[in-house]
């Protein structure tokens, strides 16, 4: 991309309704230029800034996987200007992208080693992207356990139900559903995702967790992944800062001396206590 503020152009495939409330949609997006699609190579738990002509642009983490790469999917909860604008556009309108920004998970580091997943929220669409990843044939001996904790207020809430009953299915990998208060035929974990976790109990041996959720889901998941013996460079969280230009230009999304949007948005506990002390969230 010669010029990073000028967005590539790509046509929207598909809307998903994600949630019976009706508030997070999942975008499919195909380029229209294939140079772009070749051009645009990402790890999970990257962005992208994703335009509506005439009323602005927004950060969403890729909930795609990269090894399919013919589309690129974001998951979008409907809060304001430009999230309002893009859950009512339709099949075949055109929006612009910018991308892929950010560090992503660090997918070496991660290799031979035990993942636990921990998400809740549209936070979850990153580690819905590092899963499939994961899970694809070609990378799935370079890992370890693969763990997944999720958790929604309610079952209409969850992401994803398609992968989900996929995911069930798997022997190589522990799936973990939770919903704050029972439903009729609910068939997995009650309680919140702190608790669940700490219930669960997994070992932090030779393990990184990764999560990624609603501030206030990571600010207690963090004392439950401390207690059960997990170190701070092993905790890693996904940053949702207010952003602007995406590229380490305009100051906006500073954390300490860095940047949420090129030297993150993935920090590890470590780095967050050094960066800001223990109040980060
Ligand atoms: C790295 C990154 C990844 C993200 N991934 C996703 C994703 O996958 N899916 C998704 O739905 N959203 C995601 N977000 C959040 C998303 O970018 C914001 O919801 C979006 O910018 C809001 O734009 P808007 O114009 O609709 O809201 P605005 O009209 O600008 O704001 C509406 C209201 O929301 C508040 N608000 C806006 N942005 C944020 C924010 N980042 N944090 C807290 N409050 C905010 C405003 O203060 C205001 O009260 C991500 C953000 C970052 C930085
Ligand atoms: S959004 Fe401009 S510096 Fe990060």
């Amino acid at each position: 991309m010669e010029n990073p503020y000028i967005p590539f152009l790509m046509r929207i495939e598909d809307i998903i309704l994600e949630t019976e409330d009706r508030k997070i949609k999942t975008f499919v997006l195909a380029f229209l230029n294939e140079e772009d699609r070749k051009g645009f190579t990402y790890v999970p738990g990257q962005f992208a800034e994703v335009s509506i002509f005439g009323k602005g642009e927004a950060p969403f983490g890729m909930a795609s996987t990269p090894t399919k790469p013919e589309h690129l999917e974001f998951s979008v909860s409907t809060i304001g200007v430009v999230t309002g604008a893009l859950h009512n556009l339709k099949k075949g309108d055109v929006v612009g992208v910018r991308g892929p920004m950010g560090n992503g998970y660090p997918l070496d580091t991660f290799k031979e080693k035990n993942l636990l997943l921990i998400g809740g929220g549209f936070g979850f669409s990153t580690l819905r992207s590092l899963t499939n990843y994961i899970l694809h044939v070609t990378n799935r001996p370079a890992f370890g356990d693969l763990t997944i904790i999720y958790g929604a207020r309610k079952p209409g809430l969850l992401l994803y139900k398609a992968d989900l009953e996929t995911w069930k299915e798997r022997p190589d990998l522990n799936l973990h559903l939770t919903v704050d208060q029972d439903a009729d035929g609910w068939q997995g974990h009650v309680g919140l995702v702190p608790n669940v976790t700490r219930t669960l109990a997994p070992s932090p041996k030779n393990t990184f967790a990764v999560v990624c959720g609603p501030p206030v889901m990571m600010k207690f998941t963090l004392p439950v992944l401390k207690d059960l013996g997990f170190n701070d460079e092993d905790i890693l969280f996904s940053l949702e800062m207010r952003m602007k230009c995406g590229i380490g230009k305009c100051g906006r999304c500073n954390v300490g001396s860095k940047y949420v949007c090129t030297d993150g948005p993935v920090f590890s506990q470590l780095e967050l206590t050094r960066l800001t002390g223990e109040a980060h969230f």
